[in-house]
């Protein structure tokens, strides 16, 4: 573990002798994992400034930290060069559009904010001193022909099948994170995020938890792609937010693959989404993308030996969970 600069060591619920950050820049911060760690830096006594252009994020996400001392909300398109008024001693890069159905809405945007949106939030970390984290994704080990998929594997991406503008992109960003440091100095790290669920996300973003959710609440049929037998590993918010700043209070480059190991069939996911919901939903078989994974599961040896993490929400929990706050908004 890394001592945060000139800063004393904290103990915290979510990261145990993490360094306490002075300032933390979370681009993306209005998005639903973002808005997690934005909660968590704050709670963690850090000072954060959330930037965010709201093309798939919403201000209503962060909407809970407005007010809070030392929580500043920047519209801002990292597309841009940009800047932050203090000193910053951690950047989190995770604004990118990250759900299927937005970036094949916004492709371009997805393709500049990993590449021209990595370039400046790098720029921004070497100008602070910063400490830098870009969160990757498992798109890219794109469709694995190696399963688990650890981080030594390069990957099976299709570059100009419609997923690419994410796939790639974020392919680019790692190795702009990977040369920023060799050439710079820049202290960078890159987290490889397997499939991520929970509170704030969208109803309608298309991801599967989300839209079952949705449906199991609305009593309509769960949607379920081909014959569901392809397979998610699905990581609950606060274990991801938990590995995150992991990586970050830690000393290394990655990438660093955090997700849940718990491997689960989108058939299976489907119905325990309509138990956990009590609903009388069926399940309804629909077309399969284009380039859909037939597998996804990270080897986590390396987050678990090195920064000693493990997820520790089980499925049924999390998703109870989810389910829950669904509900309430449903309700309200
Ligand atoms: N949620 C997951 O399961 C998952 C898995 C792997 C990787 N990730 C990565 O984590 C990050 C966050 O994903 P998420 O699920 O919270 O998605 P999200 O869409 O909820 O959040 C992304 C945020 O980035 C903002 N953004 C996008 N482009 C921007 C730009 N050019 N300038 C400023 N802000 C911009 C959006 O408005 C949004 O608030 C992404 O980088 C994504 O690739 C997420």
């Amino acid at each position: 573990m890394r001592e945060g600069k000139g800063m004393a060591m904290v103990t915290s619920d979510s990261a145990a002798s993490a360094p306490s950050w002075a300032h933390a820049v979370v681009t993306g911060g209005a998005g639903f994992v973002g808005s997690h760690l934005c909660s968590s830096l704050l709670a963690q006594g850090a000072t954060v400034t959330c930037v965010d252009d709201f093309c798939t994020g919403t201000p209503e996400n962060v909407a809970h930290l407005r007010g809070r001392t030392g929580f500043t909300l920047l519209r801002r398109d990292v597309t841009e060069p940009f800047d932050v008024e203090r000193p910053a001693d951690l950047v989190l890069h995770f604004a990118s559009p990250a759900s299927p159905a937005d970036y094949l809405r916004l492709p371009l945007h997805t393709l500049e904010t990993g590449s021209l949106g990595t370039r400046n939030a790098l720029a921004l970390a070497r100008r602070h001193g910063a400490r830098f984290v870009l969160a990757s994704t498992s798109e890219a080990y794109g469709d694995p022909q190696q399963h688990p998929q650890s981080e030594r594997y390069w990957g099976n991406v299709n570059p100009v099948g419609p997923r690419s503008v994410y796939d790639e992109a974020k392919r680019f960003g790692e190795a702009l994170t990977i040369a920023e440091a060799g050439s710079n100095g820049t202290d960078t790290a890159v987290v490889r995020l397997f499939n991520t669920y929970g509170p704030r996300m969208r109803g309608h973003d298309g991801r599967a938890v989300p839209t079952f959710i949705r449906q199991a609440l609305a009593g309509e049929p769960l949607t379920v792609t081909g014959d569901g037998a392809q397979t998610r590993s699905l990581a609950y918010i606060d274990d991801t937010v938990r590995g995150i700043l992991a990586m970050a209070a830690s000393d290394l480059r990655g990438p660093v693959n955090i997700g849940n190991a718990d491997e689960i069939t989108m058939l299976d996911l489907a119905h325990k989404i309509i138990r956990l919901a009590g609903s009388r939903s069926t399940v309804e078989f629909i077309g399969r993308p284009t380039d859909d994974p037939a597998v996804r599961c990270p080897d986590i040896t390396l987050a678990r030996g090195k920064l000693q993490w493990a997820p520790a929400v089980s499925a049924d929990e999390g998703l109870a969970r989810t389910i829950e706050w669904f509900r309430a908004r449903v309700a309200a």
